[in-house]
């Protein structure tokens, strides 16, 4: 596996990969790998000749008191667990290579709507910078398919709406969520727990079990089930930020007795830590 980190080095080398036929995959990261990371690289291989992999922890996602400077950054770890899941190149940027302007002062990418509800609510301006880098990220690597984690269910649809609307043609594939033993969902924020609140965060998991089983009953409603699963959350010591049912498409809030395709989000707090997951379900 090579490491790059300049997008010229870069561009020249998916040029000379494209003239020999290859389909290009990318898995853009923020590093400090896991198992879930290392599932989308396998998945990129799976549809491509060639797959590009980013760890860059990009600081215009994170608000004013998020985890910017103490986000975990294991570069070496994480090459080595690259190369082993079968990624060709590692492109590992520095922030003047993505934001050549500074980050407070380059173009910046909006998804109305999408990007503002649930998470984007939460977080404001998260997804400004989440589309801005991905986009910058598309516009370096120009591959012809891209894998995200379907854990940030909200972040592939944003991501989804921006590759759309500014015309990349990039294939672009949501990957099964990647879960610990206790149905945690694998996160590189999972390390900031504690061995028993990493125990006890497998609730999140269960609770989406009960909301989807609730659900596929068809004969609670909507705003009771939530609630329910919000006082779960509380009983087993998290507090909940939301719990909540949403369409797939575009994350509007379901009529009372909405039928057909949805999908469960929660975002809860233990300890200092946010912690997201979501699971689709039916009625
Ligand atoms: O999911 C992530 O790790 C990041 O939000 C992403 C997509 C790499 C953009 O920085």
């Amino acid at each position: 596996m090579q490491t790059i980190r300049h997008v010229n080095a870069l561009r020249a080398l998916i040029d000379g990969q494209r003239r020999a036929a290859r389909r290009i995959g990318f898995v853009p990261t923020m590093g400090n790998l896991h198992a879930g990371h290392f599932s989308l690289v396998e998945i990129a291989r799976k549809h491509c000749d060639f797959v590009v992999a980013s760890v860059f922890v990009n600081p215009t996602q994170f608000g004013a008191g998020e985890d910017f400077s103490r986000y975990p950054r294991t570069p070496e770890q994480d090459a080595e667990g690259l190369d082993r899941a079968g990624c060709d190149c590692l492109f590992l940027p520095e922030v003047d290579e993505i934001y050549p302007f500074g980050p407070g002062q380059g173009v910046r990418v909006t998804v109305p709507g999408l990007g503002e509800v649930l998470e984007g609510a939460s977080r404001p301006g998260h997804f400004d910078g989440v589309a801005t880098v991905v986009a910058r990220l598309f516009n370096a690597v120009a591959p012809d398919l891209a894998v995200f984690g379907s854990k940030d269910y909200q972040q592939l649809l944003v991501v989804r709406r921006m590759s759309r609307d500014l015309g990349f043609p990039i294939e672009i594939i949501g990957a099964p969520i990647v879960r610990e033993a206790n149905g945690l969902a694998m996160s590189s924020r999972n390390q900031y727990l504690d061995h028993a609140q990493r125990q006890q965060a497998g609730i999140i998991h269960a609770v989406l079990q009960s909301m989807c089983s609730e659900l596929a009953s068809c004969d609670a409603p909507i705003a009771a089930i939530e609630m329910r699963a919000a006082a779960q959350l509380v009983r087993a010591g998290l507090v909940p930020d939301y719990a909540v049912f949403r369409t797939i498409a575009d994350l509007a809030i379901p009529a009372p007795q909405q039928s057909g395709d949805l999908v469960a989000l929660i975002a809860a707090r233990l300890g200092g830590v946010r912690l997201i997951d979501n699971m689709e379900c039916r009625c």
